[in-house]
């Protein structure tokens, strides 16, 4: 297979199953010690991993996904020996969150030991760690006997991987191996959270929200894009802790947020004017407002249902396939649907909305 920019690897593809489970991460961790690439599934995205201590393997990494140099890779680890290893003047803080949640969806960022790399922390003086609750990645770590730099398995720019033919689009040709695990149970990156600081900066939301994180360490600074402090005040761009912008799609995506039937509504005029100005039109939305344009006579060039607006566990799992695709489609605008339940998993998922999209309205 043929890449650009020097990427020029022969893929591998490896179905897993249990029969052939050991004999894969077996051959998959062999590639790693010899300093190569594999992806693999983690209950949040697929992860593309190298040797997180040997700069060489992770400049691979960066080359394969096209990563700016710079933006840090977060490191996993297979147990809490690891971690002293890689980390030092670890808070108790810290300690009490890996007691709560991990493994699981919480990167850690910690002061860096000396043997992290450079490349690999990008610059930093610190590292995110994480604990994966998920077979694969932590037998690969285990076998490999070295942490895993693996940031999400895409293309710089593209959505975070959820199956594994997300990254056979984006990265065959690039990398060395690709376990396929089945979609991921999760379907959003991890809460990044920030230790080095006081109080403790949250810079990504995932699965483990602001109230979870608050009931184990006591106040916490969320600053991604759309947080509210606990005074109400919006949390502004500028504050916020991400450097490197988050996925956006080719196809602007339009957002209406509100009461549900207002955003069924809203939803339903700005497709009536898009479509009579010639546009082509995707809808990224609930059953409820699918059925919504079902009884009023409505269609557009594409529809990918989120599922029902009370679960916004299986809306998170579907995003970014749903965005993936939409953006194929060649599409001019993808009105998306913000009504899903903002609790649990619902707040991170409008997180992604927001960041996926260029006009929000609010009704
Ligand atoms: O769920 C996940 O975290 C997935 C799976 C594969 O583990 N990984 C992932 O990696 O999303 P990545 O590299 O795409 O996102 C890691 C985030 C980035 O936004 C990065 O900037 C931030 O964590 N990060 C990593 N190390 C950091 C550090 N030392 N200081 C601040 N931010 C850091
Ligand atoms: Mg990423």
């Amino acid at each position: 297979m043929k890449a650009e920019n020097g990427n020029k690897r022969e893929t591998r593809f490896f179905r897993v199953s249990e029969e052939n489970f050991d004999d894969i991460l077996d051959k998959a961790a062999e590639i790693i010690k010899r300093g190569g690439t594999v992806a693999f599934p983690t209950e949040t995205v697929y992860g593309l991993g190298a040797d997180g201590l040997d700069p060489d393997a992770v400049r691979k990494i960066f080359k394969a996904k096209e990563r700016p140099p710079g933006n840090p890779l977060s490191l996993l680890v297979h147990s809490r020996e690891d971690l002293g290893k890689v980390a030092k003047n670890v808070p108790e803080k810290a300690f009490r969150l890996m007691d709560a949640f991990w493994p699981g969806p919480l990167t850690i960022v910690l002061e860096k030991n000396g043997i992290v790399p450079e490349i690999t922390s990008g610059n930093l003086p610190s590292i995110g760690l994480r604990m994966p609750d998920h077979r694969i990645p932590l037998e690969l770590v285990k076998r490999a006997g070295t942490p895993l730099a693996a940031p999400s398995a895409n293309l710089s720019g593209k959505p975070s991987p959820s199956l594994a033919a997300h990254v056979l689009a984006d990265l065959a040709g690039r990398i060395d191996v690709i376990i396929d695990g089945g979609g991921t149970a999760i379907g959003l990156e991890s809460t990044v959270i920030d230790m080095t600081v006081e109080p403790p900066v949250v810079l990504r939301l995932g699965a483990v929200g602001i109230d979870e994180l608050e009931n184990v360490i006591g106040k916490v600074r969320p600053t991604y894009m759309g947080a509210e402090a606990k005074d109400g005040e919006a949390i502004s761009e500028k504050q916020a802790g991400q450097k490197y912008s988050h996925y956006t799609p080719d196809t602007q995506v339009v957002l209406v947020e509100g009461e549900r039937k207002k955003v069924s509504e809203k939803i339903g005029t700005l497709l009536e004017n898009y479509l009579l100005e010639g546009k082509k039109v995707g809808l990224l939305i609930s059953n409820e407002t699918a059925g919504f344009f079902a009884s009023e006579g409505l269609s557009a060039h594409g529809c990918f249902l989120l599922g029902p607006y009370e679960e916004p566990e299986e809306a998170a799992r579907k995003l970014f396939e749903g965005l993936r695709t939409l953006d194929a489609k060649s599409l001019d605008v993808i009105l998306a649907d913000g009504s899903f339940n903002p609790s649990g998993l619902g707040a991170a998922l409008l997180n992604r909305l927001r960041e996926a999209a260029s006009i929000r309205h609010a009704v």
